[in-house]
């Protein structure tokens, strides 16, 4: 049956105001009991080789051995998916941290601690899923001299991109804007792959506990 006219409902003015998201039973806080932690996201930006995946492989796994939830969201990976649609132009960089921010704080509301390795070259782009994950974001530079990533060069990129063959590859067509002001500075030029990622699970450990 209809409404009788006097009853009929305001028109929305936009889409936005006809969705109501549910809330739950089980709190962020009820997560972080029942799992042992806080939850959140770390944030590993750097130059491509500098060794985002290598750290976050490597943390990923001595925590998880040691009972944390911890999961990874990776900028290639994703881009194999959920971002496969977009490209490295501005737009399609900075609409692939927005998706990628709201996946990461929804992992983090379900308890995950979130390592998000993603060059994200400029402090915007960086302030923006900063804004969107809001709780328990830290922002780790993974920080190693560019000569350092062109030699290493683990898939070939920096090559293919100096004979012209990426576009707006950053460290070669597109600038990498240092974080002035990050939570954690991890050298992996100076450092080794076991040195870096211990320097990361101390950080983590002493963060996320309860
Ligand atoms: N201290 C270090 N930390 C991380 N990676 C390192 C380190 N020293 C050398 N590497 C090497 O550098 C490369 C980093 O590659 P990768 O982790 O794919 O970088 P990114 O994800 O930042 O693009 C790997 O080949 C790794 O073995
Ligand atoms: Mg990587």
């Amino acid at each position: 049956m209809k409404p009788a006219i006097n009853e009929l409902p305001k028109l929305s003015n936009s889409v936005e105001d006809d969705i109501h998201p549910h809330h739950g039973f089980i709190t962020r806080d009820k997560r972080n009991t029942e799992l042992g932690h806080k939850s959140g996201v770390i944030w590993l930006t750097g130059l491509s080789g500098s060794g985002k995946s290598t750290i976050a492989n490597q943390v990923e796994r001595m925590l998880f051995q040691q009972g944390f939830t911890v999961s990874i969201l990776d900028g290639d990976t994703l881009r194999t998916g959920l971002n496969k649609d977009l490209d490295f132009t501005k737009e399609g960089r900075e609409e692939n941290l927005r998706r990628t921010g709201e996946v990461a704080a929804l992992f983090a509301k379900s308890g995950h601690i979130v390592l998000a390795s993603f060059i994200s070259p400029h402090h915007k782009g960086r302030e923006s899923v900063k804004n969107i994950i809001g709780e328990n974001f830290y922002l780790a530079h993974v920080d190693a001299d560019i000569d350092d990533c062109i030699s290493r060069d683990p898939k070939g990129l920096y090559k293919k991109a100096m004979f012209g063959g990426i576009e707006n590859f950053t460290g070669v067509g597109q600038d990498y804007e240092k974080p002035q002001q990050a939570d954690l500075t991890i050298n992996t030029s100076g450092n080794s792959i076991a040195e870096c990622t211990m320097q990361l699970v101390s950080f983590i450990k002493s963060n996320f506990t309860l």
